[in-house]
């Protein structure tokens, strides 16, 4: 009840320095960083993609992306040798080129290193996402990341200072937010049915 309180006094005391919710993001980045909230980065005609992390979701998202005009699985990733080669049959049953195989513990450092992509797709367990994530945008690639990305705050901004400072996108991969009960409900609050929302 407490920190409850706390809150709600120094929120009081914020909006009454008329603080708003950008001055407080701001603080958290650093001066002067480029804010991606808006940012479209140039298009890309064919999307180069690595997916790491082949387990129960990953092969799910190579299925879906073998699909997708314009996108080139170029490497698949996984710390099981066998788990690549099943994923890998699911590229080229599709008469699609095969991927770069890489495995074992470091083998996404090392495909980091060798190919050049475009985006980064990662399926792996948690404790991976927020290094892979920031380690795949620094390489100069975008990111799509399972969720979580990150475990802790410090690790979300450590996410988002990165994908400020290097201009890539990267994408927690939530899905819920897209399906049919919620979409309806945004666009009728978009429409205005519901007047003016005050508490979601
Ligand atoms: N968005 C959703 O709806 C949804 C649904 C289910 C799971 N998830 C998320 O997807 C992620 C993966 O879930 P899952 O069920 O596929 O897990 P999983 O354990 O079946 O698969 C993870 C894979 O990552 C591999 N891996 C582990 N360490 C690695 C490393 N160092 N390098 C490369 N590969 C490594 C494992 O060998 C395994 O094949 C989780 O973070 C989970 O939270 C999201």
């Amino acid at each position: 009840m407490d920190s409850r309180r706390d809150f709600l006094k120094k929120a009081g005391i914020l909006s009454s320095l008329a603080v708003s919710l950008p001055t407080l993001v701001n603080a958290n980045t650093a001066a002067g960083s480029f804010n991606m909230c808006g940012y479209a980065a140039p298009k890309i005609d064919k999307v180069r993609v690595a997916v790491i992390g082949l387990g129960m979701r990953g092969p799910g998202a190579v299925e879906r992306l073998s699909f997708i005009e314009g996108c080139e699985i170029v490497a698949l990733c996984d710390k099981h040798p066998d788990r690549v080669e099943r994923a890998t049959k699911i590229v080229t049953s599709k008469g699609l080129t095969a991927p770069k195989a890489y495995s074992g513990e470091d083998g996404w450092k090392s495909l980091l290193k060798e190919e050049k992509l475009d985006l980064v797709y990662i399926c792996t367990p948690w404790d991976y996402h927020t290094p892979m994530s920031i380690a795949a945008m620094k390489a100069g690639n975008h990111v799509a990341c399972e969720v979580p990305i990150a475990l802790t705050i410090k690790d979300c901004w450590e996410v988002v200072k990165t994908s400020e400072a290097t201009k890539k996108h990267c994408m927690m991969l939530e899905n819920c937010c897209y399906d049919f009960f919620e979409m309806l409900t945004l666009n009728m609050v978009r429409q205005g049915l519901f007047g003016e929302l005050v508490h979601a």
